[in-house]
């Protein structure tokens, strides 16, 4: 090798290390957003119930929370918490607000971004203006500190690709085989079509823990048996009257009632989720979600 070839295999050596320097200052500029999908196979297991409690006992641990409401059905945390948005992300779509301004506040600093139907609409957006807001939503991670995905049911395409987009899949089921089917079934999309490996679960109105502990090793076994994938047990919520009852208020139980058996493992759940690690990946950053959210790139 002469001299001129020697140095210009150094500076290429530079360069492309300075490349990587440069990708990483990019990952850690922003403020890292820990993004969890909370999620299920069949409807009506809690997530709507799990996020906003979660959110708000987050909030307490003094972390600033959003609440993205990606489910495009009805009986949304809007009206769990009692609040009246008059905008959604259809209308950032549209250009008619800024993301700043269809964000509403809920209980106790929690910060809920209302969907709707708006998620369905980006298909029609060009290019130009997805790139657009692609640009407005990546200036707000600096606001919030978690992000949680209340999806909806099932194993529709939107529902997936929020779960895609999180870097945690929280999976609630309770403890009816219809509700473990689901959510066995969900996984099994999860990891064979969008390669989906690892998954948190939560099993939600069970007598105690142990009947939690049950559903998550059947789940785990069965999954450990057909699927390429580990299942975590993030823990339980037991059945509790309290909830319908905070419902019935239009408030999240740890709200209404503080002390319910309920709100108290909501509070040591919270605790688990400050000890969630943000992926050093394209996943741990929150350009991810939002370009998944834009289908761009
Ligand atoms: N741990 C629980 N104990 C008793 N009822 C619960 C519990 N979790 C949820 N519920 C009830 O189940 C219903 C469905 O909850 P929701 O959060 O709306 O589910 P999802 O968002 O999955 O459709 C609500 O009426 C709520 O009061
Ligand atoms: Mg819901």
């Amino acid at each position: 090798m002469d001299q001129a070839e020697s140095l210009r295999k150094k500076a290429k050596e530079r360069k492309s290390q300075m490349e990587l320097q440069d990708e990483r200052v990019k990952y850690v500029e922003g403020n890292p957003v820990l993004v969890v999908a909370v999620t299920s196979g069949k409807g009506g297991v809690g997530k709507t119930n799990i996020c906003a409690n979660l959110g708000i006992a987050l909030s307490r641990l003094g972390k600033r929370v959003l609440i993205f409401d990606t489910d495009l059905g009805l009986a949304n945390i809007d009206i769990l918490l009692g609040l009246k948005p008059e905008f959604n992300i259809s209308h950032v779509f549209s250009g008619e607000k800024r993301l700043d301004e269809v964000i509403v506040e809920g209980p106790e600093g929690l910060q809920i971004l209302p969907a709707s139907s708006g998620i369905e609409e980006v298909t029609t957006l060009s290019e130009a203006t997805r790139m657009d807001l692609l640009a407005q939503f990546e200036n707000l991670d600096r606001q919030i500190d978690i992000m949680l995905l209340d999806t909806g049911a099932g194993i529709g395409t939107n529902v997936m690709y929020f779960n895609v987009s999180a870097q945690y899949i929280l999976i609630i089921t309770t403890a009816e085989p219809t509700a473990i089917t689901d959510a066995y079934a969900m996984m099994k999309i999860l990891s064979t079509k969008y390669q989906e490996k690892r998954f948190q679960l939560l099993v939600n109105m069970v007598a105690d823990e142990k009947e939690a502990m049950g559903v998550y090793r059947h789940l785990a076994q069965v999954a450990n048996r057909f699927l390429d994938i580990s299942i975590d047990f993030f823990g339980f919520i037991p059945r509790d009257p309290h909830i319908p009852a905070s419902v019935r208020q239009q408030k999240a139980v740890i709200t209404a009632f503080p002390n319910a058996p309920s709100s108290k493992l909501f509070e040591s759940l919270a605790s688990s989720i400050l000890s969630m690690e943000i992926p050093r990946s394209p996943k741990g950053n929150i350009q991810f979600l939002w370009r998944h959210v834009l289908r761009v790139g």
